[in-house]
């Protein structure tokens, strides 16, 4: 199994995880955690916001089954607002958080086709739900909540596109998680978000492909 982002936050925590039960783990990230990763952990370097780093990783790991592929690499605004968000900083969240993960799938669909259980999940967030994402949440972090609600038209477009070749695609929103991102404020620790999200993907069906779930398993509004 692939995860992205695998440095620090929920990716290292997932990565953490899987080693734990026994999972091959390809942890991808720019930077690698100073403590290492786990025994049974690949590092492989990737900056999902450049495809040639995408296309670099994927010629490495050219012929090799691939059961999982975890996008979750994803960065917010350093600025937020209508008012003050930088349009060059907008762009970049585009190319992380939504075209860094089709770009995956893209390069990688070779793999998860040799794969067993052929999961995809793509880390989203409830800020790009349309139907929810205003309900309790004043972010006017305009970028992040675009990427998220794009990243779920893609997971949409990639569940019908992938259907025949047996590939699941999931869009999953981990709660508000106690990360760098999240913040201590969190409500959620790390782990349980992590371990929650392996159970949605240890049971992810066909016929759950193209859905859009949160860490509790509830289904959530587009
Ligand atoms: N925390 C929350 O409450 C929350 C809520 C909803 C959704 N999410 C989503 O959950 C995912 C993980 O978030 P988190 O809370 O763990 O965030 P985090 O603590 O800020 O960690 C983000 C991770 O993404 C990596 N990353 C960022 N840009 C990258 C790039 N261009 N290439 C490769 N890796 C990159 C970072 O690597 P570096 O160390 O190299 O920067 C880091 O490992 C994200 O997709 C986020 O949007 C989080």
């Amino acid at each position: 199994m692939l995860i992205t982002g695998a440095g620090r936050g929920l990716g290292r925590e997932l990565a953490r995880q899987y080693a734990q039960q026994g999972w091959h783990v390809i942890a991808c990230s720019r930077t690698p955690p100073a403590d290492g990763y786990e025994d049974g952990t690949e590092f492989q370097p990737l900056d999902v916001a450049d495809p040639a780093s995408i296309s670099n990783l994927a010629a490495r790991l050219a012929g090799r089954p691939l059961d999982i592929l975890i996008n979750n690499a994803g960065v917010r605004s350093s600025i937020a607002g209508l008012d003050h968000f930088e349009p060059d900083e907008f762009l970049e969240v585009m190319a992380t958080n939504t075209l860094g993960p089709v770009l995956m799938i893209r390069a990688v669909r070779a793999n998860l086709r040799l794969g067993r259980t052929r999961v995809v999940a793509n880390i989203g967030s409830r800020a790009g739900s349309m139907a929810e994402g205003l309900l309790d949440d004043d972010d006017d972090d305009y970028a992040y909540r675009c990427s998220k609600a794009a990243l779920n038209m893609a997971t949409v477009q990639l569940a019908h596109d992938l259907e025949a070749d047996g590939i699941t695609v999931l869009s999953l929103h981990p709660g508000w998680v106690r990360t760098d991102m999240g913040g201590e404020e969190a409500v959620l620790p790390v782990a349980d978000s992590a371990c929650a999200l392996r159970a949605i993907i240890a049971a992810a069906k066909p016929e759950c492909n193209g859905s859009f779930r949160a860490f509790d398993g509830r289904r959530v509004g587009w």
